[in-house]
C-alpha cells in the first residue's frame, strides 16, 4: 500500500450534498471555541472568534487554525508574524458573539492584559497559547495558519464548547466509569438520579411525552421529578405525588423489584380500597396482582391503561420501567405518560423499547460505579 494520498482527477466533480448540509455534518465534530488575537504594523489589535484551532505536534509545539479570507482582519493576521490563542471559559459565550461580530473596535470595554509580545491576553478565559507564525497554506476559502507555541497559560475555568450550531457545556462523560477514586462510595440512588435526569431530558424530546422520575419514598411511589413534553399532561407537576402502587405503572415497575417488606403494607392497604370501591375501573386483586408483578419482572415494563391522570382532567396512558441497583433492586422507575388519545402505551411499542434502552443503560452504569 503506498503511503501517498493520490487525488482522483478523473472521478467527476459531482457534488451530492448542499453547503447547509455540509456545515451541519461538520456541526457534530464538537470543539472548543477561541478568540485569535494579533497586532497589525501600526500596533492595532485585531480578533476573531474561531473554532478552527487545533493542535498539530507536542514536539515541536505546533497548532493551527484558519481564517475566511473574507474576513474583516484577515490582511491584518495575514501579514502578523505572531498570533495568541485564547480558550474562551464556559461563561464567555456573550464574548464569543461579540469577537464574532465585525466592529471598527472589537476591544473596546473589553477586559484583556498583553502578553510576552503585546498581543493581547482576554481576561477570564480557560487557556492561552502565545504562537509564532511559521506557516500559512491555502485552504479554499480560507487560509490555515500553523503557528510554534511561544508561552502558555492555564486557568481553572472549564472550556465553553461549540457543536450543532450552539454553544455547549463540557460536563464528564456520565456514562463512562466514575471517577477514579469514587468507585464503591458512591450509592446508587444519586448516581441513578444524576443519569435518569439527563435520560429524561433527550427522551422528553425524542418521545415527546412528559416523563416522570419516580422514587420509592415513605409513602410509597414519589414522582421526584418531571420534564414535561411540549404538550404537558397537566398544566402543573407536582413533586411530592404519591401514586398508587398496584394501579400506577411506577408504582408495578417498583413494586416488582422491591422486596415484599418494603411494598406489602402499601398493596395490602390498597387491595382494601379497590375491594370497597365501587367505580367501573378494573381494579387489581390480590390474585391478579402476582401475575402482573410477575410478567413485569420478566419483560422490566410496566404499562397502565387509561386511566384520570392525578387532576381527573385527562386520560391518561402510562409505560414505566425500572433502574435497578447492582443488586436488582428498583432504585427508580423511568415513566412516560402522554393522553390516553395520543399515546399507545403497548409494553412492546417504541415507546416502552426506549424508555427500556435508557433504563439498561442507567442500571449497567450503576453496576460499573
Ligand atoms: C463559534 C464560532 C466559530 C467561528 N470560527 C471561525 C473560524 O474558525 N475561522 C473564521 O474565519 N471565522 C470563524 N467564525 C466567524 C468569525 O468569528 C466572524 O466572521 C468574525 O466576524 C470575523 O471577524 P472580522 O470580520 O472582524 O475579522 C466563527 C464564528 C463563531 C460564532
Amino acid at each position: 500500500m503506498s503511503g501517498s494520498i493520490s487525488l482522483d482527477e478523473e472521478r467527476p466533480a459531482v457534488r451530492t450534498f448542499e453547503k447547509r448540509q455540509l456545515r451541519d455534518v461538520l456541526g457534530s465534530f464538537v470543539t472548543g471555541v477561541t478568540v485569535v488575537t494579533t497586532l497589525d504594523d501600526e500596533g492595532k489589535m485585531h480578533g476573531l472568534t474561531a473554532n478552527s484551532f487545533s493542535s498539530v505536534s507536542l514536539d515541536p509545539p505546533l497548532v493551527l487554525w484558519s481564517q475566511a479570507t473574507s474576513a474583516g482582519s484577515h490582511a491584518a493576521f495575514r501579514d502578523a508574524d505572531r498570533f495568541t490563542i485564547n480558550i474562551l471559559a464556559e461563561h464567555q459565550y456573550e464574548l464569543a458573539n461579540h469577537f464574532a461580530t465585525r466592529s471598527p473596535d472589537k476591544f473596546a470595554g473589553i477586559d484583556y492584559d498583553l502578553g510576552v509580545d503585546g498581543l493581547p491576553l482576554l481576561r477570564d478565559c480557560s487557556a492561552w497559547l502565545e504562537c509564532k507564525v511559521v506557516s500559512r497554506f491555502p485552504g479554499g476559502d480560507h487560509v490555515i495558519f500553523v503557528g510554534s507555541v511561544e508561552c502558555i497559560r492555564q486557568s481553572t475555568r472549564r472550556p465553553l464548547v461549540f457543536g450543532g450550531g450552539q454553544y455547549l457545556v463540557a460536563d464528564p462523560h456520565d456514562l463512562g466509569r466514575a471517577p477514579l477514586g469514587t468507585a464503591g462510595t458512591m450509592k446508587s440512588q444519586p448516581h441513578a438520579v444524576r443519569l435518569a435526569s439527563r435520560a429524561m431530558l433527550r427522551l422528553a424530546h425524542t418521545l415527546d411525552k412528559t416523563l416522570a422520575l419516580v422514587a420509592w419514598g415513605n409513602h410509597g411511589p414519589t414522582v421526584i421529578a418531571w420534564q414535561a413534553a411540549t404538550t404537558p399532561v397537566a398544566a402543573d407537576l407536582p413533586l411530592g405525588l404519591v401514586l398508587p402502587v398496584t394501579s400506577s405503572a411506577s408504582g408495578l415497575a417498583l413494586a416488582a423489584f422491591l422486596p415484599p417488606e418494603a411494598v406489602d403494607r402499601f398493596v395490602t392497604a390498597e387491595l382494601r380500597d379497590n375491594a370497597r370501591q365501587a367505580s367501573g375501573e378494573v381494579l387489581p386483586t390480590a390474585e391478579s396482582l402476582v401475575s402482573v408483578l410477575e410478567s413485569v419482572r420478566v419483560s422490566q415494563v410496566a404499562t397502565r391503561r387509561p386511566a384520570p391522570f392525578y387532576d381527573d382532567r385527562m386520560l391518561a396512558n402510562a409505560i414505566s420501567v425500572p433502574i435497578l441497583s447492582p443488586s436488582g433492586m428498583a432504585v427508580l422507575a423511568l415513566t412516560a405518560i402522554g393522553p390516553a388519545e395520543h399515546f399507545d402505551a403497548a409494553a412492546d411499542g417504541h415507546c416502552a423499547e426506549a424508555l427500556k434502552a435508557a433504563a439498561y443503560e442507567i442500571s449497567a452504569a450503576l453496576r460499573e460505579a
